[in-house]
């Protein structure tokens, strides 16, 4: 009936999350508001690491993809978990920081690291940094030295797979602006050079093909590809690269037409065809890294709103206005990603009408979903959007001067708040 399986409708004919009635939590924290389910988010991470254990006999660690949903309630829960955490900025560093994380449990990405970044990267001794380019390397090698460390680095490697996604969020091919290619010899290139610096620890390569896939058959390929590069690197250079991170990506239910694997499945093939080519080529079984993102938050959370009004224009469409919009979810006007969305207050109703839902900007691409299948609604509901809890806080802004909604936690029964509701004075803080 819904997307997410840690929805429900509850005795009042409500939408219920984690056993907490969102009419309940909009009417305590206003709307818009996110609601984060902790337990479903520490279900995925277990799904994960158990599989990892399970299939690839515990040699291997999971990095919670931070750029889909960080907040330091977040890293909490992620710490707790024992994982490990994929950050992308000095944002999402001091994020993780700032909350407790073992920063020897970070790996580091990004395209163009500024010397800031590395700089606190290598102060608060982050486990990987992920180098994307040689000038970069030259950067860490020199900051490293003058801080007497020695960081451990992996190389970001486009792996030349594509897979069948989005054409913005794939990333593995050679024309993409991460990492190094194979085909060109560039990959190799760096590895030598890295081998002859002496402030940075090559520890091991890293791949990522893109996002929200559905097709396992490209991370096989992906990891096959990458370990016949570390057996070229053995067999050339006679330097044995120990670990693998094979990035994030996997598939979720935004709608009723995905059909996503279960995640134990990607783990269970990865894992044989990592141990097959590695006997194939005669190397050592990698410890390996994975980062998912989406696939630990997106199901894990919802975005509740209030409608404002409903527009019908007779044969043509019915609008249904909330209170929010593409400053609280920006994906549908960048990527025209589709969303289940639900009238919380009807939920144990039929959705009997299709309409589309749009946010309160000045801006007529400002909608959430076309089409979408919903109960009747009129203003003063309040509207479930489903799997919303990766890359929709995380890529919010405040465009039209509109203030960030709060982020609340729900946990078996009970909600707290984790991110406040921005206020008029935030909106102006840095305005002088
Ligand atoms: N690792 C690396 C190096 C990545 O670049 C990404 C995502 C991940 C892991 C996590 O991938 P996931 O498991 O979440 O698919 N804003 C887009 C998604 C961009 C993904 C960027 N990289 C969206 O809203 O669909």
């Amino acid at each position: 009936m819904f997307v997410s399986e840690n929805l429900s409708v509850n005795a009042a004919g409500n939408l219920a999350i984690g056993g907490v009635d969102t009419v309940e939590l909009a009417k305590e924290y206003g709307t818009p508001l996110y609601v984060m389910d902790e337990q479903e988010i520490r279900r995925t991470l277990r799904r994960f690491h158990d599989s990892i254990n399970k299939y690839y006999d515990g040699k291997g660690s999971v990095h919670y993809a931070s750029k889909a949903f960080s907040c330091m309630e977040m890293c909490r829960i992620v710490a707790s978990e024992g994982d490990g955490l994929d950050a992308v900025s000095i944002g999402e560093l001091y994020t993780a920081l700032k909350a407790g994380f073992p920063m020897e449990k970070v790996g580091f990405h990004g395209n163009n690291k500024t010397d800031e970044e590395l700089e606190f990267a290598v102060d608060n001794k982050v486990g990987h940094i992920v180098v994307d380019n040689i000038p970069e390397l030259h950067r860490l090698e020199r900051i490293a030295a003058e801080k007497n460390a020695v960081p451990h680095i992996m190389f970001r490697i486009k792996p030349g797979i594509s897979a069948h996604t989005h054409d913005k969020i794939m990333t593995g091919q050679i024309d993409s602006k991460f990492g190094f290619a194979l085909e060109t010899g560039e990959a190799f290139e760096a590895v030598k050079e890295a081998l002859s610096c002496k402030n940075v620890e090559l520890a091991g390569v890293h791949c990522h093909i893109g996002s929200q896939i559905f097709d396992i058959v490209p991370f096989e390929e992906a990891a096959k590809v990458m370990l016949r590069f570390i057996a070229k690197v053995k067999n050339e250079l006679g330097f044995e690269i120990r670990e693998l991170n094979l990035g994030g990506g996997f598939g979720i239910k935004y709608t009723s037409q995905d059909d996503p694997q279960p995640f134990e499945n990607y783990l269970e093939r990865v894992s044989a065809v990592v141990k097959e080519e590695c006997a194939k080529l005669n190397i050592e079984q990698p410890f390996i890294y994975i980062e998912p993102g989406r696939s630990v938050a997106a199901p894990a959370g919802i975005t509740l709103y209030t409608v404002g009004a409903r527009k019908i224009i007779p044969d043509i469409r019915t609008y249904i206005s909330i209170d929010g919009g593409m400053p609280d979810n920006p994906r549908y006007i960048l990527y025209g990603s589709e969303y289940d969305a639900v009238v919380a207050n009807k939920a144990g109703e039929e959705r009997t009408e299709k309409v589309t839902i749009a946010g309160k900007c000045c801006e007529s691409g400002d909608l959430i979903g076309e089409n979408m299948p919903l109960q009747h609604a009129e203003a003063g509901d309040i509207i479930a959007v489903c799997a919303t809890g990766a890359y929709n806080y995380s890529m919010s802004s405040n465009y039209n001067r509109l203030q960030k909604p709060a982020v609340v936690f729900v946990n078996n029964g009970e909600s707290r708040i984790a991110v406040k509701r921005e206020t008029l004075d935030d909106i102006i803080r840095n305005d002088i």
